[in-house]
Order: structure tokens, then C-alpha cells, then sequence
């Protein structure tokens, strides 16, 4: 067998092309376009292609994006009164502070000084609550980017036993989440489960969201699986790989997603979803 290879940069060209006629029609309407502050501190260079890839998808569906490149010494009150700032500006509908932060800085801090209403990562404990409870309003970009990639290729989730490999607060946990909601049942893996292969071999669906090159072995998948690898690990030698060994997985795999051109798209393209469905929500409310 040989899997079928999900498309991901095509899915989410799709999706971004959608966005970018729901944003003309507002336009178009006498309504404004969404708007995107994108905080980034430092020059950590792999942040800074993530949110190059941002704005240029921003430029693309026609949301207004606007950069804050701060100096890596900026103080946590600094980044705080920053934040304070833009939830109070109503032409603001997203706020984005890449991650990682400098050390002094506290990722989940400062996530918690977000309003809940612009967290278009979908990071706040609020928006991961309603997650939690099946009332989602925000997602988490990677997870629901995730679910929706799976739905554009006709997967079926109800009822399938999904393994999550990898519980970061920002993709493996949410994602256990998601795939709640969708029916499955679903098993969280990380570095203290005890037999990793044994779980995976008996998953219809896996997820790997370790960040660990390689850790995911071709012989480990069930025949005709889906496996979905989130990872973005650098290789020794510049290349990017994800944490599932492809050549090997994709013989026994029904369906398998690619690193990189698989679920990285999708996340960058939920996020403007997002930003534009956080926009319609607040209208709703006024
Ligand atoms: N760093 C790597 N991926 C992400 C992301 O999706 N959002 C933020 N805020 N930081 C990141």
C-alpha cells in the first residue's frame, strides 16, 4: 500500500481563497477589513519566517496586518501595556505574540492579558475552556487547522481511536481536544507513556506533535492508518522534517501528511479565519 499524501498547502490555497471572498464581500458591503497586530520580540529566526508567512498570508485574503518588532530586552509591563493598548483598539481584531519568548518573558502570562475575544491563536484558557466544555468559539490555529485539513480530504473522525503523541498546551493538548469533539477516541502520549510503538500500532489515527525527528517509526503504523505529523524539526543539515520517519510510514499508511506542505499551511490559514470570524463576532455583539 501506498498512502494517499494530504495536500496541505493545496487545502489551505482553498481556504485562504474563501477568506479572501468573504473579506471582499464585507469590503464591498462598506464594512472594514480585519485587522492583525503580530507581536514579534528578538530576531529568533525561524519566528521571523513564521511571521513573514503571516503577513503575506494577511496581504493575500485582505487583512489589514500590523507588525510590532520590539527589542528582545523588552520588559514583561512593556509587553503588557502593549497588549493593554491594542484590546482596547476597536480596528484590532487579533492579537498574535510569537512565541517562543525571551526567558524573562512568560509565555502564559502573557497570554492571559489577551482578551479572550482577539486571542486568534486560541491560547487563552478562556477559548481552550469552551473547547473543553464543546461550545468552541477561538481554536487553537494548529489543532482545528488539523480538523479541517482532515475534513477537506473526507475522513471520517467519528468513532476512530486517535493517538495524540505530544500534550504542549499550544497544539497536542488542544488537538486531544478537537478530536473529542469530532468522536473519537482519543489516547495522549508523551515522554513518561510507557510502550509508545504498542499504543501507535493499534491507532486508526495518529498525530505526532512531539517536535523529535524520527521518533514515529514506519513499522509502528496500523495498515491503511492516517497519520498526521505536526512536527518542524531542523535537520543537521537545514533541511525541515517532521517527528514521523515518511518514507517508511507512508508504505503502510492509508492517508499521510507531509512535513513541510502539510498541516504548516493549514495553521497559518485558520489563523486568518480566525481573525476575520473574531471581526463577525464582535459586530455580533454590538
Ligand atoms: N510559534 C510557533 N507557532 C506559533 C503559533 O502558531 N502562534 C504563536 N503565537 N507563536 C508560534
Amino acid at each position: 500500500m501506498t498512502a494517499q499524501i494530504i495536500d496541505g498547502k493545496a487545502i489551505a490555497e482553498n481556504l485562504l481563497n474563501s477568506i479572501k471572498t468573504r473579506i471582499n464581500s464585507r469590503i464591498q458591503a462598506g464594512k472594514r477589513a480585519p485587522g492583525l497586530a503580530v507581536i514579534l520580540l528578538g530576531d529568533n529566526p525561524a519566528s521571523a519566517i513564521y511571521v513573514r508567512n503571516k503577513r503575506l498570508a494577511c496581504e493575500k485574503v485582505g487583512i489589514r496586518s500590523v507588525a510590532y518588532n520590539l527589542p528582545t530586552t523588552t520588559t514583561q509591563a512593556e509587553l503588557i501595556a502593549l497588549i493593554s493598548q491594542l484590546n482596547q483598539d476597536e480596528t484590532i481584531d487579533g492579537i498574535l505574540v510569537q512565541s517562543p519568548l525571551p526567558p524573562h518573558i512568560k509565555d502564559e502570562h502573557i497570554i492571559e492579558h489577551i482578551s479572550p475575544n482577539k486571542d486568534v491563536d486560541g491560547f487563552h484558557p478562556y477559548n481552550i475552556g469552551r473547547l473543553a466544555v464543546r461550545q468552541p468559539t477561538l481554536r487553537s490555529c494548529t489543532p482545528f487547522g488539523v480538523i479541517k485539513m482532515l475534513q477537506a480530504t473526507n475522513i471520517n473522525l467519528m468513532g476512530l481511536d486517535a493517538v495524540v503523541v505530544g500534550v504542549s498546551n499550544h497544539v497536542g493538548r488542544p488537538m486531544g481536544l478537537e478530536l473529542l469533539l469530532a468522536g473519537c477516541t482519543v489516547t495522549s502520549c508523551h515522554r513518561h507513556t510507557k510502550d509508545l510503538a504498542k499504543i501507535i500500532k493499534q491507532a486508526d489515527l495518529v498525530i505526532a506533535a512531539a517536535g523529535k525527528s524520527g521518533l514515529i517509526q514506519g513499522d509502528w503504523i496500523k495498515s491503511g492508518a492516517v497519520v498526521i505529523d505536526i512536527g518542524i524539526n531542523r535537520l543537521a543539515d537545514g533541511s525541515i522534517a517532521g517527528d514521523v520517519d515518511f518514507k517508511a510510514a507512508k508504505v503502510r499508511a492509508g492517508y499521510i501528511s507531509p512535513v513541510p506542505g502539510g498541516v504548516g499551511p493549514m495553521t497559518v490559514a485558520t489563523l486568518m479565519e480566525n481573525t476575520l470570524l473574531a471581526l463577525e463576532l464582535s459586530e455580533a455583539k454590538s
